[in-house]
């Protein structure tokens, strides 16, 4: 792992999904969020502030020292005890059906199999909890579409990911069951990068 991706690509999306922006979308995200709390991608804690008080611990899955680092002053903010409980969400040192939700916000596009990962968030939910997501992906608008692929190299680069993963479908082939979903343009952003998929999926 590079010098960029491992020092300066965290602080670039800690900055690209600050609160000023990204605040009330994960206030919607975050509603709703009760008990043990299982957080992929938990990046540098940027979800924290949002928690409701029902929420008793977070085990975070982050790969990145860097994001782990950058998340120690809103750990310590937060009344929400945060367990550092891996660092890839495809494979899940933690016990079956052992959570009552799951958090996952701009996440899915940066792992390579991200249906690995939604298979274990499956594992690891209590039966009949729900994964909380956002994630930006694939625009209805061929227009929109063409600009995605012709965005996805440099976009891999900056960021980390595509901009045109196809979430529907990573859903619809996963072992959870959507119950919510919004999807739409945001506002105030280029419509390749900001087409969100925001809802909420079963066990
Ligand atoms: C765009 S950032 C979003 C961070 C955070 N969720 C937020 O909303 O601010 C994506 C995060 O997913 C993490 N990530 C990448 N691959 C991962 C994997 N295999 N398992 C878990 N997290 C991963 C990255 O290190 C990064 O922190």
């Amino acid at each position: 792992m590079g010098l960029y991706s491992r020092h300066l690509r965290p602080r670039l999306h800690a900055f690209a999904l600050n609160d000023r922006l990204t605040g009330q979308l994960r206030d919607r995200v975050c509603a709703d969020l009760v008990g043990d709390v299982v957080e992929i991608g938990f990046g540098a804690g940027l979800n924290l502030p949002h928690l409701p008080a029902a929420v008793t611990g977070v085990w975070a899955v982050e790969p990145s020292a860097t994001a782990v680092r950058l998340a120690q002053a809103r750990r310590d903010a937060s009344p929400v005890p945060v367990v550092v409980a891996g660092d890839d969400a495809r494979s899940l040192d933690l016990p079956d059906g052992r959570f009552d939700a799951a958090l996952c916000t701009w996440v899915l596009c940066g792992i390579p199999d991200a249906g690995a990962a939604l298979a274990e968030v499956a594992r690891v939910l209590k039966p009949g909890a729900s994964l909380h997501f956002v994630e930006h992906g694939l625009a209805p608008d061929p227009d929109v579409v063409r600009r995605q692929r012709r965005g996805n190299r440099l976009n891999r680069a900056v960021s980390g990911c595509p901009l045109d993963n196809d979430v529907a479908t990573l859903f619809d082939v996963s072992p959870l069951t959507v119950t919510r979903l919004d999807t739409r343009y945001e506002p105030g952003v280029p419509r390749a990068a900001g087409y969100m998929y925001e809802g909420r999926a079963r066990a």
